[in-house]
């Protein structure tokens, strides 16, 4: 791998739409083998498990989807059915091709989501909320597309829970959600070597009332 090449030192780099538009569109077919299995990156299966453990139900959308991990992890707990939303094309290509999701959207959370209020009964998300990817500010966006009494499972790198306004945010969203737990939990699994090996998540779970 060069120094041109995408990285999560590349992708904790980045600082807005554009940045993730142009550095994901390079990274999506090799992500899944040079990142995901070469670092036993763990996230999207525990939030898969603590959407379910929680009773989520379909159909479910994925935030910042990806390459659709997530939406495998889902699948093979049986939850569905899944959409998936992210900005990238190209990721979303290579999710297409996992033949795991209802339909894929493309499109930038700050701006929005072409989906009326309450249209999912559940929403997961997993490595979207990190370093210069997406902040809490489109949590209202993710709440007003869940139903009543929809459950929420998203994930949140825990170096930027408190510093990066997602703690006060849902303490802001207080009004319109209950039940929230915010499990920890390791990033990457055993086999990980990278300098990111004992990074640690959120996953705030909670519904929406
Ligand atoms: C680290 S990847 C995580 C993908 C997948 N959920 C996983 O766990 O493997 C972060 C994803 O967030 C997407 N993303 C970043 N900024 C976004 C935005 N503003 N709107 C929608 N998706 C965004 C990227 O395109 C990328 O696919």
């Amino acid at each position: 791998m060069s120094s041109e090449d995408p990285d999560l030192t590349a992708a904790y780099a980045l600082q807005t739409p554009d940045d993730n538009r142009a550095l994901y569109a390079r990274w999506a077919r090799d992500y899944d083998t040079d990142f995901a299995a070469a670092e036993a990156y763990a996230l999207p299966q525990a939030t898969a498990r603590a959407f379910v453990g929680a009773g989520g139900q379909g159909p479910v959308l994925d935030v910042g989807a990806g390459t659709g991990l997530c939406g495998v992890a889902l699948a093979e707990a049986g939850s569905g059915p899944v959409d998936g939303v992210d900005i990238s094309a190209q990721m979303l290509e290579v999710a297409r091709d996992k033949g795991v999701y209802r339909g894929l959207i493309e499109a930038d959370l700050y701006a929005g989501v072409a989906c009326d209020d309450g249209c999912y009964a559940g929403v997961v998300s997993s490595g979207t909320f990190t370093h210069g990817h997406v902040g809490p500010e489109v949590l209202d966006e993710v709440l007003r597309l869940a139903a009543p009494g929809a459950v929420l499972a998203l994930a949140i790198n825990a170096a930027h829970y408190e510093a990066h306004g997602f703690a006060a945010a849902l303490d802001r969203l207080a009004p319109q959600i209950r039940d929230l737990d915010l499990p920890e939990v390791r990033i990457y699994g055993p086999a990980a070597q990278g300098a990111h090996r004992d990074d640690m998540a959120r996953i705030a779970v909670f519904r929406k009332r």
